[in-house]
């Protein structure tokens, strides 16, 4: 039987072993490296724990090689009620109690910790069709299958299907031309009053108030279906304090906004994130217009402006990963404008904890 180690950081050997249990289970889920991650950035992130508590589990086996991970992320600043557990066995030593030992662990945390809901998801690398295998959404909107692992694990414990997110994946560089064309015709539809900034890395001081209240606005604009999540609060501090985080992880955003000239406001955001790991895939993290400004192509604004950025800062990047709710119409129909294709996505999962 393994044995369930926990990983704070301090020990780099556990760290190794959390990193190699979970870049196996991700690699044999997507057949990609790109959701891979490494030490530095683990460690990185388990050093900073003022927004979020982060327990780690790591099973070796016999031979002490690493076999499982847990990971349980509660919330600490807002959303106290909940928190997101995921737990991962290599596909070679499943179905043997590992994945039950380490979730009764994580569960046995959340609650102590007062927590009253759960959240997870399941990956899968193709959304099933419809038919008596595979399980809809209550949104009506995405499937997952019932005979996979994970599905089945967590039905079996007590946890509902609450949406399914898709995974998009752009292969770039996109021609020159095509995305000055989606720009162009953006910015024409958008008119004068509108035009896109970007930076690097940290965000510019005088952006600061103004990019915290898009942050807060992102927490509950984005469709979030049966998911008991509330407002996020952001402030230039808390800002300012994730981009310290991430540069100890050794993650960085590259990120464009729109500013809406007569007000000196900014309507919306988009950024990637750029991975540690690999300098050929970045993931598309948020895009935001907030809800005064909708209905002028500001998303394919941002995105095509974005886009354009990468292609002349990070000329290497060949593909491009992004998640959204199937029932996000509005962001998947820019991204299938853009020659974003359907890559699989997820189950997004929650549980209360007042059940048995
Ligand atoms: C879900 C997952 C973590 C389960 O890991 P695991 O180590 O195989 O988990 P267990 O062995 O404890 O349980 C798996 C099954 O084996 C059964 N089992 C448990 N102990 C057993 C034993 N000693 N002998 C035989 N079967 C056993 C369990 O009842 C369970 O059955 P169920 O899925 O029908 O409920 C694994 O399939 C996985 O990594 N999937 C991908 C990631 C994922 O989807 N995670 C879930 C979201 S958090």
């Amino acid at each position: 039987m393994a044995t369930l180690r926990e990983v704070d950081g301090s020990d780099p050997g556990l760290v190794r072993a959390y990193v190699e249990a979970h870049n196996a289970v991700v690699l044999e889920t997507w057949g990609t490296t790109d959701f891979h991650r490494t030490e530095r950035e683990v460690a990185g992130g388990l050093r900073d724990q003022r927004y979020e508590r982060k327990v780690r589990l790591v099973a070796l086996d016999d031979a002490g090689s690493p076999v499982a991970y847990g990971a349980l992320n509660l919330f600490l600043t807002d959303n106290t009620h909940t928190g997101y557990v995921d737990v991962g066995t290599a596909p070679t030593a499943r179905g043997g109690g590992i994945g039950d030992a380490i979730y009764d662990r994580l569960m046995d945390v959340a609650r102590q910790a007062g927590r009253t809901k759960l959240m997870a998801s399941t990956d899968q690398a193709v959304e099933p069709p419809a038919g008596p295998t595979a399980l809809s959404a209550p949104t009506g909107q995405g499937r997952v299958a019932l005979d996979d692992p994970g599905v089945r694990f967590l039905t079996r414990r007590g946890w509902q299907l609450e949406q399914v997110s898709r995974r998009s994946v752009l292969d770039v560089p996109l021609p020159a031309a095509a995305l000055a064309d989606h720009r162009e015709a953006a910015q024409r539809a958008a008119g004068d009053e509108y035009r896109v900034l970007h930076w690097s890395g940290p965000t510019p001081a005088e952006w600061l108030d103004q990019f915290a209240i898009l942050q807060t606005r992102m927490s509950t604009d984005v469709p979030t279906a049966g998911l008991d999540w509330g407002e996020e609060t952001w402030d230039a501090q808390r800002i300012r304090d994730r981009e310290a985080e991430f540069a100890e992880r050794d993650l960085r955003f590259l990120t464009a906004v729109v500013e809406h000239v007569p007000t000196g406001t900014l309507a919306g955001y988009t950024a990637f994130l750029v991975v540690p790991h690999t300098d050929e895939y970045v993931h598309q993290h948020d895009t935001l217009v907030i809800r005064e400004h909708r209905g002028r192509r500001l998303g394919m604004l941002l995105k095509a402006a974005n886009l354009q950025r990468l292609a002349v800062e990070m000329p290497t990047v060949r593909r491009i990963g992004t998640w959204n709710a199937e029932e996000n119409a509005p962001m998947l129909a820019i991204n299938v404008e853009l020659g974003f294709r359907p890559a699989g996505g997820a189950g997004e999962w929650q549980r209360d904890l007042a059940q048995a």
